[in-house]
Formats: C-alpha cells, structure tokens, sequence
C-alpha cells in the first residue's frame, strides 16, 4: 500500500486548478440508466471512485468510455440491462447505492446490495426505502440484498417528506420521480449543489423538475428522456481542501474555477480565523490576514451550513490557532478518527462524543501516520505541511478516491510531498 511524505516546506504560494465534484459525477453517471440516449460528462474528475461507478454500470449493461484521460465520460445504456448490483462493487463504494432509484424507474425492479457500514458511521438507507416505498416499491431486505419493485411495474408520483435531508436518498428519489407516473414533491430535500448539478442535468435530458437547491423539489414524470451533455460542477470540497493549505502554511494560493458561492459557509469561517479568501476572474484567492489564526468553533450541517467532508481538514488548520475551538459534527457518528492521528503529530484535542474540543499548539511536529477515511487523510497531510520534519500518511487509497493527483497540485505551490510505493 503506497503512503505520501510529507515535510513541512515554508509558505506556500501558486496556483491549483479544481476539478469536477466527485459527489455531482457519482449520481450523474447512474442517470445514463434513465436513458435509450448517449449522455455526455465533461468536466469528470480523474478518480478511483469514478472508476468504481463505471465499473458498476457497466455490470449493469451500460457502456462507459472514459475519454480524453478521463475528463470525459460517454454513458449509454441502450441494451438490456442487468438489474443486479453486486456485492462485490457496492461495499467498495456507498454511491453505487445511488443505481437504485434509477433503475427502478428504467426497469420496474432492481437488486441492490446494501453497501454494508464504513468508517463514519452505519450508513443506513431507510430514507432512501420510505422515500421509494412512497412511490409504490416494494422494498424487502433478503441476503444483505435490496429486492425492489414497483408495484404494477411503474412508479408513480409521490409527496414525502425526509426525516432529515439526507443527499442520497434526495438523489435516487429525485432521479426515480422522473419516469414516474404523475407528480412528486420532495420535502425536506437536500440543497447541495451537486443535487442542483443533478437537476440540470435531468432538465437537459428532458426531466420536468422545480425547486432544485431548495427544500422542495417537485418533478413532473415522463414517459421517458433523451440524451444530453453535461458538465460536472466544480468540486467543492476539493476547493476548500486546497483553500486551507495557504491557510495552515502562510503565503498566497489560487484555486482556478472556484467560486463562493460554492463555500460560503466554510469561507465566512475562515475569515473569522483570519484567514483572506476574495473571488477572482478565474477562482477564488486565499491568503492569512496577518499572523496567527484564531482559534473558531465550528458546526456540520447540511448544505448551505458548513460541510461535514470539510470537518477533518478544519481541524488540521485549528491545531495551531491560537485559542480553544470547538468543532460538533452533526451528520456522521464517528467523523473524529483524524483525531488520534493529530495526537501522534502533538496536537491536543479531546473527543467527547460529537464534539472534540481543540486545544491550538504553536507547532505539529511530523510523524507516522494512518488514513482512516477519504477526508481525514487529506487533513493529515495539510497539518503535515505545516509541521516540523516530515510526515508519512500511509493507507492513501483512501486519498486517491476523491483527490486526482493530490501530490501534482499540492507540489505546484512549492510543496514537499512525494508518494511512496510500498
Ligand atoms: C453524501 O453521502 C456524500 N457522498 C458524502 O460525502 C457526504 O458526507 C454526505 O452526503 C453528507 O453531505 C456522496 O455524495 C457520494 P446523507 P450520503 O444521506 O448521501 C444518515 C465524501 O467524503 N442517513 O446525506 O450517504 C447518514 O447515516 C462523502 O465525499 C440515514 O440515517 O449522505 C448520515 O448520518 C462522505 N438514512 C446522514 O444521514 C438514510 O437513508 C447524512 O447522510 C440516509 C442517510
């Protein structure tokens, strides 16, 4: 297993281009199911992840062709489809549970594997089976397998309310109502902007949906959709992950193709820790004010409030605040494993349940590592630039599923990181 070193190199200071949202491309792909017709992703970050869907889909019959070093993705699902989503690929990847919705809408049945727990939490998808059973399927666990069918072998339209605004569940229902017979009104909906990414997708390939970005997202169903291209929106937590490398090091970054109103929650929090983030023609710029930060009390909630995938890397930047922060993470149960790692690095932080209490040290100082999830390993290589001597992360395939070329971009600004083969 490859790990990354890292030794803290000064200030950093140049510029990053941010790609396409790994989170927007991993429910727009699935949206090929709905579709005889090409749909066309540009703009599709270069990941393990993306790799993990297209592998899926094209278990399920569909034909993916990754072109231009993957940039592009041409999804068709024109032949007959499997309605099989296998064990195997699923537990590898929660998102694959986003074939659900589709292919209950395309196929009148499907079978899906539940994705099993991961890292952060248990992951259940109860919200995604009321949401579904509201629509007439019929959902029932058998083998660790979803067996789901709708009643009649056509969905019809809904309103439902989530019990809380989950993004997957906003997703498979969202892309399920769109064949469905009738209206649907979504309640309580998720208001990412990669649901809103999904949305306008669907609208191109002839979706009649309303309200997108809101609580209330009402869809129209057709009897079916046609093709369309589609670029993926920029990524945003890519784009706050590289927003705090200026932050946690000193000097001047800007990250291409970022725009605030993607982060403004997380952006209004590191200006309150004294940290400058201003929009730009091409992106967004970020520098320190002046000296130290400050430490801030942080709180995950759903979109528009501060993400949760930034959570790990807020804390990475608050180590070394001067002050005590506060951060309570809202969405996920067990979101703190980062923690134990920035001990080892000589932070002082004390988990109690969903809060870990921060207390900022002048210096890390660098030390062996492990990644536990996607975004705690990012956090542990920004808190390594920023220490003294060097840092190893090890596990980085938990990195490689939502960074492309992490050590490419973050070795552009003056960085000292390389990857070390096992
Ligand atoms: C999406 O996961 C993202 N993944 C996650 O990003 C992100 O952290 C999360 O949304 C929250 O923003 C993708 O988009 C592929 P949820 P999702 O349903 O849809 C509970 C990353 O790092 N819940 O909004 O799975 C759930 O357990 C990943 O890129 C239920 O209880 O998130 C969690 O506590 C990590 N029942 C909370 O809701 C359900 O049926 C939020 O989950 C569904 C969810």
């Amino acid at each position: 297993m490859d790990s990354i070193l890292v030794k803290g190199n000064g200030a950093l200071n140049g510029v990053i281009p941010i790609a396409g949202a790994k989170n927007a491309c991993l429910t727009l792909m699935p949206a090929t199911l709905l579709s005889e017709e090409p749909l066309t992703l540009t703009n599709a970050p270069r990941l393990s992840d993306i790799a993990t869907m297209t592998q899926l889909l094209q278990s399920l019959g569909a034909e993916v062709a990754s072109l231009q070093e993957g940039k592009v993705l041409a999804l068709a699902s024109h032949g007959a489809i499997n309605h099989v989503a296998d064990y195997d690929i699923v537990r590898k990847m929660r998102a694959s549970n986003l074939v659900l919705g589709p292919l209950l809408a395309r196929e009148g049945h499907a079978i899906v594997s539940l994705p099993g727990g991961c890292a952060i939490g248990a992951r259940p998808m109860d919200l995604h089976i009321h949401g579904l059973e509201a629509m007439g399927a019929e959902i029932e666990l058998k083998d660790g397998y979803l067996h789901a069918k709708a009643k009649g072998g056509k969905l019809r339209g809904a309103e439902l309310t989530l019990r809380m605004a989950s993004v997957g569940a906003t997703e498979n229902i969202l892309m399920a109502a769109t064949l469905a017979k009738g209206t649907t009104v979504i309640n309580n909906a998720a208001r990412e902007p990669e649901i809103v990414d999904l949305a306008q997708c669907l609208r191109k390939m002839g979706a009649q949906i309303e309200g997108e970005g809101t609580s209330r997202i009402e869809i129209q169903g057709v009897d079916r959709l046609g093709g369309a291209t589609h670029q993926v929106v920029t990524d945003r937590i890519e784009l706050g992950t590289y927003m705090l490398a200026p932050a946690i090091c000193g000097g001047e970054v800007e990250l291409l193709g970022g725009r605030m109103n993607l982060v403004a929650a997380f952006a209004e929090k590191l200006d309150e820790a004294g940290v400058s983030v201003t929009e730009t023609a091409n992106g967004l710029k970020v520098s320190r004010k002046n000296g130290r930060l400050k430490a801030v009390d942080v709180t995950t909630e759903p979109f528009p409030g501060f993400p949760t995938d930034l959570q790990a890397q807020m804390m990475a930047l608050l180590c070394t605040a001067e002050g005590t922060s506060v951060l309570e993470e809202k969405i996920f149960e067990n979101r703190f494993m980062h923690a134990p790692e920035l001990l080892r690095m000589g932070a002082q932080i004390e988990v109690h349940g969903g809060h870990a209490t921060v207390h900022g040290v002048e210096k890390l100082r660098g030390a062996r590592v492990m990644a536990t999830d996607l975004r705690a390993s990012v956090s542990l290589i920004l808190a390594g630039l920023a220490a003294e001597g060097e840092t190893v992360v090890s596990r980085v395939y938990h990195l490689d599923r939502g960074y492309e070329r992490v050590e490419e971009k973050f070795r552009g600004i003056g960085a000292h990181i390389e990857r070390i083969s096992a």
